[in-house]
C-alpha cells in the first residue's frame, strides 16, 4: 500500500526562542521547514522577504502554488515559540486544582490530596479527568508534561495512552507510596508497588518503544511516602536502566522536612537520603527545592540532577512563602524548569508560572539584599522553555528552533481582537517585537496561543 506523500509545513514570519539563559533570540522573516512524516525542522532561513519565499521553496522542491507545502505566513502580531515543559505536574490532581489553597502541606495531602487521588483506582474516571487534563494542558500550549500518576497502574497506563493518542510529549510515572496515607490509598507492600511500576515500564516501552512521545518516569512520591526498602528497590531500577528519568519532591516545606527528619535520623539533608538510594543523577526532576543549603545546592550540581521551579503552588499550598532559590541554583550550573504543579497550585498555565517565578525571585532579591537578582522576561522565558527541556532529558529534541530538532511549537496571536479577545495588553503600531511578546509572556493567556504542534503534529486549532 501507497500513501500520498504529506506535505510539509512552513511557516514564514517571527519566530522567538532562547538558547542562552540572558538572552532571546528574535528571527525576523525567518522560513521554517517540518518534514510531517518524523516531525523535524529541515531547514531554517532567517531574513527571507515574503514576496521570495515561493522561489525558495521551488527550489527546494517544495512546491508553494500548487499545495506541495502548506504555507503559513504570519502576521505582524503573530509569532512561534518552542512549547512549553512542564516539568512537574501530578495529573490527577487536574480536578482539584485551587482547593485547599490554604493548608500545609501534609495537611492538604491527607485531607483533600489522597481520597481524591483514590478515586483513580476506577479506570472510567482515569480516562475522563486524564482526557480532559491532556488536553487542557496542550490548550495552554505545554507541548511536554512530567506527569505524577496516581498509585494505581491501570489508571497511568490509560494516562500514557491519552498522552500517546492526543500528541503530548510526556514522561509519565505511576507514584510509588506504600506508608504514611489513608488505607485507602497506599500500597501494600514495597513489592506490588515495584511489580506495578515494571508493568507501567513495560506497558509505555509496549505503546512507544522508540520513546517518540511517551517515556516512564520513576516516581517514588516523597521520602515520607516511601519505605527504605522501596526506595532501595527503585534505585536497584535505577541502577539496572540508567536511561530512565526519576522524579521525586525535595526540601518542600518546614513540616515535610522535619517528618522526613525523623523517619531518616541517619541522613543529614534530603539530598544525602535519595543519593543514599541511587535516585540521584543528570536524569533525576526534583520538584520546589525551596530550601537548600549551599552544600545541597553545590550537591545537586555536581550530581548533574534538574529542578522543576514550582512557585504558584510553593507559594499557596504548603504553607510557606518560599520558592526554589533559583539563582543561586543557576549559578551553580544547576539545570532548572518550571513546573505548574496542577493540583498543588491553582493554574494549569505555564504563563502563571513563570509569573510568579518573578514574583518569587524578586522575593529572594529582597531577601538577599540584592545579591540574587530578580529573573528577567528572557530568563522566565528560557526556564519555560529550554530550562524545562533540559530538565526532562529533551534538549537534543526540543526546547528551540534548529534543524534536526522536532518541531514542538506555539502560534501566537497577540492581536487585540475586539469583543471576545483575550485580557492581553493591546499592541500598539509603535510596538517592536519585543514589547510584542512582552506583552504575551506577562498578560496572555490561551486564546493568544492560536495553534499547538508537537513533532509537527497539530494538535491544537
Ligand atoms: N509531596 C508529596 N506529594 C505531593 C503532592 O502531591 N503535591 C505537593 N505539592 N507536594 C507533595
Ligand atoms: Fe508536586
Amino acid at each position: 500500500m501507497t500513501t500520498a506523500p504529506q506535505a510539509q509545513l512552513v511557516f514564514h514570519g517571527t519566530l522567538i526562542h532562547s538558547k542562552v539563559l540572558d538572552e532571546l533570540t528574535i528571527l525576523e522573516n525567518a522560513v521554517l521547514v517540518v518534514d510531517p512524516n518524523d516531525g523535524r525542522i529541515i531547514r531554517l532561513d532567517e531574513n527571507v522577504p515574503r514576496e521570495d519565499v515561493p522561489a525558495l521553496l521551488r527550489s527546494l522542491g517544495l512546491d508553494d502554488a500548487d499545495g506541495g507545502a502548506k504555507t503559513r505566513y504570519l502576521e505582524r502580531t503573530e509569532f512561534l515559540i518552542p512549547g512549553f515543559v512542564d516539568t512537574h505536574n501530578h495529573a490527577p490532581q487536574y480536578a482539584q486544582r485551587g482547593l485547599g489553597q490554604s493548608m500545609q502541606i501534609l495537611d492538604w495531602l491527607s485531607t483533600v490530596t489522597f481520597p481524591n487521588e483514590a478515586r483513580f483506582a476506577d479506570p472510567a474516571h482515569a480516562q475522563r479527568i486524564y482526557s480532559r487534563c491532556v488536553d487542557s494542558f496542550l490548550r495552554q500550549g505545554i507541548t511536554t508534561a512530567a506527569y505524577y500518576g496516581s498509585l494505581h497502574a491501570e489508571a497511568t497506563q490509560i494516562l500514557a495512552d491519552l498522552c500517546l493518542a492526543k500528541g503530548q510529549r510526556a514522561l509519565v510515572g505511576k507514584c510509588n507510596m506504600d506508608r504514611h496515607a489513608p488505607p485507602s490509598y497506599v500500597e501494600a507492600s514495597p513489592e506490588a508497588s515495584l511489580r506495578d511500576t515494571e508493568a507501567c515500564l513495560a506497558h509505555v516501552e509496549r505503546i512507544d518503544p522508540a520513546g517518540r512521545l511517551v517515556r516512564y518516569v520513576l516516581t517514588p512520591r516523597f521520602a515520607i511516602s516511601c519505605s527504605d526498602a522501596l526506595l532501595a528497590g527503585l534505585g536497584a531500577i535505577a541502577r539496572r536502566r540508567p536511561d530512565l528519568a526519576i522524579q521525586t519532591h525535595v526540601n518542600e516545606a518546614r513540616s515535610e522536612m522535619e517528618f522526613t527528619r525523623r523517619l531518616f535520623p541517619a541522613f543529614g539533608s534530603e539530598i544525602d537520603l535519595y543519593e543514599h538510594f541511587g535516585l540521584l543523577s543528570p536524569r533525576s526532576i526534583l520538584a520546589h527545592c525551596c530550601y537548600m543549603s549551599e552544600r545541597e545546592v553545590q550537591q545537586v550540581a555536581a550530581l548533574g540532577c534538574g529542578v522543576a521551579h514550582c512557585p504558584v503552588a510553593n507559594m499557596t499550598v504548603g504553607g510557606g512563602f518560599m520558592a526554589a532559590p533559583v539563582r543561586a541554583l543557576l549559578r551553580a550550573g544547576v539545570k532548572v524548569g518550571l513546573g505548574t504543579d496542577s493540583g498543588g497550585g491553582f493554574s494549569s498555565s505555564l504563563l502563571d508560572a513563570a509569573r510568579q517565578a518573578l514574583v518569587a525571585s524578586n522575593t529572594r532579591e529582597v531577601a538577599s539584599e540584592g545579591e540574587d537578582r530578580g529573573l528577567t522576561i528572557a530568563e522566565l522565558f528560557y526556564l519555560a522553555t529550554l530550562g524545562g527541556a533540559q530538565v526532562c532529558g529533551l534538549e537534543e529534541k526540543v526546547g528551540t528552533f534548529q534543524v534536526g530538532k522536532e518541531f514542538d511549537a506555539l502560534v501566537i496571536n497577540a492581536a487585540d481582537r475586539a469583543g471576545g479577545g483575550s485580557v492581553m495588553t493591546m499592541i500598539e503600531e509603535e510596538d517592536s517585537l519585543n514589547t510584542i511578546f512582552e506583552k504575551f509572556i506577562m498578560t496572555g493567556d490561551d486564546r493568544n496561543i492560536e495553534q499547538v504542534y508537537v513533532r509537527g503534529r497539530l494538535v491544537k486549532s
